[in-house]
């Protein structure tokens, strides 16, 4: 069984500057909840109840929105707007939430195996909270990966197609299909560019990871931007054994971009009033 989710979320957001010299990036609104809330969402759906989050300067607004806000709450009390904070308590409610400080960015290798503090030996889940996932007619991402994980039993990785030109932005895979959707890695590469590309099949911010890897983690080399790669450490897991890749089914949206973050606030906008 997974029981925590591990969410970097220490980087600086440079691309959403000026808003997120002050603010985490992770708490930019997608209509009126932070992206960070979706993915705790999408991993409490996928029957997860710690959530492990690395945190650094600057973030401590995320521990104040999964608490207890007793002003805000003595005001609210009783009035017409008091709804608007069930769902949020309802999550508080749920789950456990454990913090830790990246103190340099060193990369997403670097961020996860400080998660090991948290997470201890048991395998755990992934979201990069800026990849926000959403697949409206069923179930979520993590929930998906998680029902894979309990038949193959190994790290695994969401991957979705992406057109070739666009290889720079990702880790990329490459492997054999073992069944619809499902490939067992050969290879993988942190951010190529085109010509170099082994596939378009680009990795998104989902993860299922062995405990195995923080192992791999430490013995693992800096490599793209000379910051640990947690796509190097995936691979080379994947040469002593088995890692997966999986096609997910839902839309993805990139908003650690201001295009694809425009484009997700639509979408669920549209899907809310549509809804009504
Ligand atoms: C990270 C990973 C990359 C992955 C991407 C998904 O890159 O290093 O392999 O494809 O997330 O969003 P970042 O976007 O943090 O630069």
């Amino acid at each position: 069984m997974i029981k925590k989710c591990l969410f970097p979320a220490a980087g600086y957001g440079t691309r959403f500057l000026p808003v997120t010299k002050a603010m985490p990036k992770e708490m930019l609104p997608i209509l009126t909840k932070p992206l960070i809330q979706y993915g705790v969402e999408e991993a409490v759906e996928a029957g997860m109840d710690t959530m492990a989050i690395i945190t650094g300067r600057g973030k401590r607004a995320i521990e104040d929105h999964f608490d207890i806000s007793y002003e805000l709450e003595h005001q609210i009390k009783g009035s017409s707007k008091e709804h608007l904070l069930t769902e949020i308590r309802d999550l508080i409610g749920k789950c456990t939430f454990t913090y830790t400080r990246q103190v340099e960015m060193k990369g997403l290798g670097d961020a996860i195996l400080k998660g090991n503090a948290l997470i201890g030996s048991e395998p755990f889940a992934v979201v990069l909270a800026d990849d926000l996932c959403i697949n409206q007619n069923g179930e979520g991402v993590l929930s998906q990966m998680v029902k894979l994980y309990d038949k193959y039993k190994c790290s695994i990785v969401a991957i979705m197609e992406v057109p070739k030109e666009e290889t720079y932005k990702y880790g990329v895979i490459e492997g054999k299909e073992i069944e619809e959707g499902v490939y067992m890695i050969s290879n993988m590469v942190e951010k190529p560019e085109p010509q170099d590309a082994p596939s378009n099949l680009a990795i998104i911010g989902r993860y299922i990871l062995s405990d195995d890897i923080f192992e791999v983690i430490k013995d693992t080399k800096p490599g793209k931007n000379g910051e640990l790669q947690i796509t190097d450490a995936l691979m080379n897991l994947a040469q002593k054994g088995m890692v997966l890749a999986y096609r997910f089914k839902g839309e993805r949206f990139d908003c650690g971009s201001v295009d694809g973050y425009v484009e997700a606030t639509n979408y669920l906008y549209d899907l809310e009033k549509g809804g009504k």
